[in-house]
């Protein structure tokens, strides 16, 4: 086969690909394969660029019983660790006198790896929330078979721990078959018009008895005129109730939490018609370091106290995904020692 045909063809491979004959010199490299290994690889010896000894070995292999091998090749694009899967395949009747030539193709596999990871991680969050109140359930019941048996007192107030963490895993369970249910609808456009004033009041007024039990007060200002927009009233509900609950719960020092409703023609992060809604509270605030990862399931900027007040972890993490179903944002500034401003924007 002509040299320039070969080029050509491992030019066309829509991955790093390169060709390595029996002179074990490079013979052909596309630009994803420099990009990859560096620019003036072609007639240089594989092994010099290559490198990593298993991709060194499976070529080595690959030309030496005329067969395919496989094997990974680990890199670092500047931004992260990618990994690769390197198959090697021989081909008869190319390359110098014709002794055939092994083509080896680079295949991405990092988003795979990253997927597999996020569900190990997943998986193990979750079997760690559940086991805390699981192993305290067990604790409890064993005790009230033994030691407490007769003891009346006990009874009842182990009962009503039990109770409790019971409570918190159906609370959990709850929030994971919501997020699911979210994630699975996020790319459905919501349809339903929603009045988004009466909505903010309704809400406001289920939280009352939780911010009274904490003392603060909550207040909403808003336009005098109803502000509709197209979206799903259900989660944009739980959307609010999740951050001023969160307000009340974990910025309620502050004995007020705010809410503000504003509608723009031209928002500045929608590029048109918005409204912003603004959650705020004169709490603690969240420290810089914890914004980035605040909407990760299971993330919690102060572990401790947000699992004394019940939390799951979850809540935010339901939000950023409904807000993104609703094409809006979620923005969350936060002074150390001032409190937070949490900001949902939506586009009308
Ligand atoms: N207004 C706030 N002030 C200070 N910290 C906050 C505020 N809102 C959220 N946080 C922090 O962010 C964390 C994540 O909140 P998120 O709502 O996702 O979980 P949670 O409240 O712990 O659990 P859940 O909402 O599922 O009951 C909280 O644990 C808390 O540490
Ligand atoms: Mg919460």
């Amino acid at each position: 086969m002509p040299h320039d045909l070969l080029a050509e063809m491992v030019s066309a491979v829509p991955m790093p690909a390169l060709m390595v004959d029996q002179t074990e010199r490079i013979i052909a490299a596309n630009t994803d394969a420099k990009t990859l290994l560096g620019q003036n690889i072609e007639g240089r010896h594989y092994a010099t660029i290559l490198r990593q000894p298993q991709v060194i070995d499976a070529m080595e292999q690959s030309l030496r019983t005329k067969g395919p091998a496989k094997t990974r090749h680990l890199a670092n694009d500047g931004a992260q660790d990618t990994t690769f899967e390197v198959q090697c395949r021989y081909m008869k009747g190319v390359g110098a006198v014709d002794g055939g030539a092994v083509m080896a193709v680079f295949q991405d596999m990092t988003h795979l790896e990253q997927a597999s990871q996020m569900r190990r991680d997943f998986v193990a969050n979750v079997s760690h929330e559940l086991r805390t109140p699981l192993t305290a359930l067990m604790g409890f019941i064993e005790t009230l078979r033994g030691p407490a048996r007769d003891d009346v007192a006990a009874r009842e107030r182990f009962l009503q721990i039990m109770n409790d963490e019971a409570n918190r895993m159906n609370r959990l369970v709850g929030d994971l078959l919501s997020l699911n249910r979210v994630e699975s609808e996020e790319r459905v456009r919501p349809k339903e018009q929603v009045e988004l004033i009466g909505l903010l009041q309704s809400t406001l007024n289920s939280l009352r008895p939780l911010a009274e039990n904490a003392s603060v007060t909550l207040t909403l200002d808003a336009p005098s005129e109803p502000i509709t927009l197209t979206g799903d009233s259900d989660q944009l509900r739980q959307v609010f109730t999740n951050l001023i609950e969160n307000a009340i719960k974990y910025g309620g020092s502050g004995g007020v939490v705010d809410v503000r409703l504003t509608a723009s023609e031209r928002d500045t992060a929608m590029r048109g018609p918005a409204v912003r809604v603004q959650i705020c509270d004169k709490g603690p605030g969240i420290d810089a370091v914890h914004l980035p990862r605040l909407t990760e399931r299971f993330y919690r900027a102060d572990s401790h106290r947000s699992r004394e007040l019940g939390g799951t972890g979850l809540g935010l993490a339901i939000v950023k995904h409904i807000v993104n179903r609703h094409r809006g944002r979620l923005r969350v500034e936060s002074d150390l020692g001032k409190g937070s401003v949490f900001t949902v924007i939506l586009p009308r």
